[in-house]
């Protein structure tokens, strides 16, 4: 049988945290034929109820979980991590400025980043979902100067997922029809979900998109703030759809992209695509093959992407500097 591979989650005992565990385990992220090992980071607070989940992950004798260990230790969180998954971070509570966001971040993503760089496995991957996710990903990876900076990535597969079910609304045609959506530029309200070369079940997404009323008044901030759209209605925030996104990044990542499709995922800019700046993590139309992430070339980009795509970048900019003023970067 195959090496086990070792899968640190951090956060384990959130709402996130418990949607995916299960999924992981079963073998949806790496596939059939590939055992885990699970690695629950917690903070004290969290780690009795990491525990429960660990018992019920035991209870669910899940052939291909090979291990459990739940720890507050950070260091043996990624001691030999192939695929970190770092879900855990800092809400903003009332009354807290951005400025004491991101410290309170950094004070997770920097410790967590140097962790990885002095333990985790040589081919390590990691994909920061808690939020700022781009910003704690441009963190962690900073902190973690041995480890190619292309293996520290941010979650826009959610943004993405929700962009393709919109579409597919509005065309009139199963979700699955739909493909090649582009979320551009930040996890925040100013991404960019790009519909110009998607393809709704054979017909071309810039004829849905000719409808601006439509696309930039309904459809482009349905999906930006969708997030907010469900903790309206549910009472709390995305939590399975967020570990659905987690772990289809993380497959894709790892087991490649369908041929002829591609997905959105915050990856490391190195300046070369699109014309966003070196240094921040952005979110780019990307495919996956032998595990490493490439963006998708030669697009179009509008007048109108141009702009959105700039504003968002503009904003990761200031984000980045102001972890920099912060001394986290
Ligand atoms: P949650 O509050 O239910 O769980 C977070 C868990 O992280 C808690 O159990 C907490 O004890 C733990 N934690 C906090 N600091 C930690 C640390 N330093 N080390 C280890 N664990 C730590 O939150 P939920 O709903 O699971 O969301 C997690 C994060 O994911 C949030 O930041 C949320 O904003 C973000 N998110 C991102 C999305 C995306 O598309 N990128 C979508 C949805 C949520």
């Amino acid at each position: 049988t195959a090496t086990p591979v070792t899968v640190t989650v951090t956060g384990a005992a959130g709402q996130i945290g418990y949607a995916l565990l299960f999924r992981i385990a079963s073998g949806q992220m790496l596939g059939p034929d590939t055992p885990v090992r699970l690695r629950l980071l917690e903070i004290p607070a969290g780690v009795r109820a990491a525990e429960g989940t660990a018992m019920e992950l035991d209870d669910c004798a899940f052939p291909l979980l090979a291990s459990i260990d739940v720890t507050d230790d950070v260091t043996a969180a990624f001691d030999g991590t192939n695929v970190g998954l770092l879900v855990g971070a800092r809400p903003r509570t009332k009354g807290m400025e951005r400025g004491d966001l991101l410290a309170a971040n950094g004070g997770i993503f920097g410790p967590q980043g140097a962790a990885i760089n002095a333990g985790a496995a040589d081919d390590v991957r990691v994909l920061v979902v808690g939020n700022p996710a781009n910003t704690n990903a441009l963190i962690a990876a900073k902190h973690a100067p041995d480890v190619p900076a292309s293996r520290f990535t941010a979650m826009t597969r959610l943004d993405h997922n929700r962009a393709l079910s919109q579409l597919a609304t509005r065309g009139g045609v199963p979700v699955g029809q739909v493909r090649n959506v582009t979320i551009w530029g930040n996890h925040s309200a100013t991404q960019f979900p790009d519909i110009a070369h998607a393809d709704v079940a054979g017909r071309p997404g810039a004829e849905l998109a000719a409808d601006a009323a439509w696309y930039l008044d309904e459809f482009v901030p349905t999906v930006a703030k969708r997030g907010a759209a469900i903790i309206e209605a549910r009472g709390a925030s995305s939590a399975a759809s967020a570990a659905n996104a987690a772990i289809e990044h993380v497959h894709d990542w790892v087991l490649g992209t369908p041929e002829g499709e591609w997905t959105s995922a915050a990856i490391m800019s190195d300046g070369s695509h699109y014309g966003v700046p070196e240094g921040i993590v952005s979110s780019f139309p990307v495919t996956s093959s032998g595990g490493e992430w490439e963006v998708v070339e030669g697009l179009e980009v509008s007048d109108l992407a141009r702009e959105r795509i700039d504003a968002s970048v503009a904003e990761l900019l200031e984000e980045r500097d102001a972890v920099a003023g912060l001394g986290l970067v």
